[in-house]
């Protein structure tokens, strides 16, 4: 008998970065990170547990899922059951694939998801989410809504190495503004970048010591809804993350002329008394954090200075989806 599910779930923002493994095969950090889920931007995926066919099948947005990428789903689906039938699995991302956007921590979470709904495991969230760690290390922070932290744990196996909600959605009504500007395919992966920085910079451990006080005042500034604190801890870590990217050998470049160009702009926004600031991950976008009432004149602000500007607010929890009789999905 065929099952099947569909899951939704969120990509996430850091405001305390992930760079840096313990365990390269476990996807174990070297530092705790906190984000932010981002609303409105979703990845929706549904998984046939059981079909009568040679392989797994794997489509992303629409085409045949390349050979790598169609691996690291087949593994994944190992997770949830390693006796598991042949699989299918179509995926569907509303933003923009592998361009900094965080889009496979909302894949792995929504596969997790999905798979577990198919084969009716019934793992725990904390469960899922070590299990999506295991696909993207971003990917634990998205199983949940709002504001996550994602604990480094201390077991070999890293089966206490997953989310943890600080803060629900509803908790704070902040803006997210995403300036983005480029939107194709970055040229490192974060999984080779992370090796690359951590066997190389001579900068990475101070990076790791200087980490967990960066997550423990990031999560004191959420809990206190203070956007300034936040804003100040959350650009100072992006910025170590780039220092070190930058210091790795052969260096490590997400930023494009248009990033600096927004960087400025937030600058010139703050000396005009809006608050806002500013973060970048794997790639050139730049996100800028402000309050709801300044969303308006912060998107603007940016327009200029890059090709695409979107205003988002805080995402929900990642859900399992009904089906729906009428239109079954794909
Ligand atoms: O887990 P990955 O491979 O998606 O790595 C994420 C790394 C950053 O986006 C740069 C930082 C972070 O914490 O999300």
């Amino acid at each position: 008998m065929k099952r099947r599910a569909t899951a939704q779930a969120h990509p996430n923002i850091a405001v305390v970065k992930y760079w840096g493994k313990r365990d390269a095969a476990l996807n174990l950090p070297a530092v705790p990170s906190l984000s932010v889920a981002l609303e409105r931007f979703c990845t929706r995926t549904t998984v046939e547990w059981g079909i009568d066919a040679a392989a797994d099948s794997v489509e992303i947005n629409g085409k045949a899922g390349s050979p790598k990428a169609a691996a690291r789903v087949s593994a994944l689906l190992d997770l949830i059951d390693p006796q598991r039938p042949r699989c299918r699995v179509q995926t569907a991302n509303n933003f923009p694939t592998a361009a900094g956007l965080a889009s496979s921590a909302s894949a792995f979470a929504a596969l997790a998801l999905a798979a577990d709904g198919a084969a009716g495991t019934q793992f725990n969230r904390n469960q899922l989410s070590a299990i999506a760690r295991q696909g993207s290390g971003s990917a634990c922070r998205s199983l949940w809504g709002g504001w996550v932290e994602w604990r480094m744990g201390e077991a070999d196996d890293g089966h206490d190495s997953h989310g943890l909600q600080v803060a629900p959605a509803d908790h704070w009504d902040i803006a997210v503004v995403v300036a983005m500007v480029n939107e194709g395919e970055k040229p490192v992966d974060s999984r080779g970048g992370m090796l690359a920085t951590a066997r190389s910079c001579p900068f990475y451990p101070a990076w790791v010591e200087t980490a967990p006080a960066d997550l423990a005042e990031a999560r004191r500034a959420v809990i206190a809804r203070d956007l300034e604190r936040l804003g100040r801890v959350m650009e100072w870590s992006t910025l170590k993350m780039h220092a070190t990217m930058l210091t790795t050998e052969p260096s490590i470049r997400y930023w494009q002329p248009a990033t600096l160009s927004t960087v400025q702009v937030v600058e010139e926004l703050r000396r005009q008394g809006i608050g806002a600031w500013y973060t970048m991950d794997a790639g050139p976008n730049v996100k800028v954090f402000c309050e709801r009432a300044d969303a308006p004149a912060v998107a603007r602000a940016m327009a200029g200075a890059v090709n695409r500007v979107e205003v988002l607010g805080v995402g929900g929890d990642a859900v399992l989806l009904p089906e729906d009789p009428e239109h079954p999905s794909p």
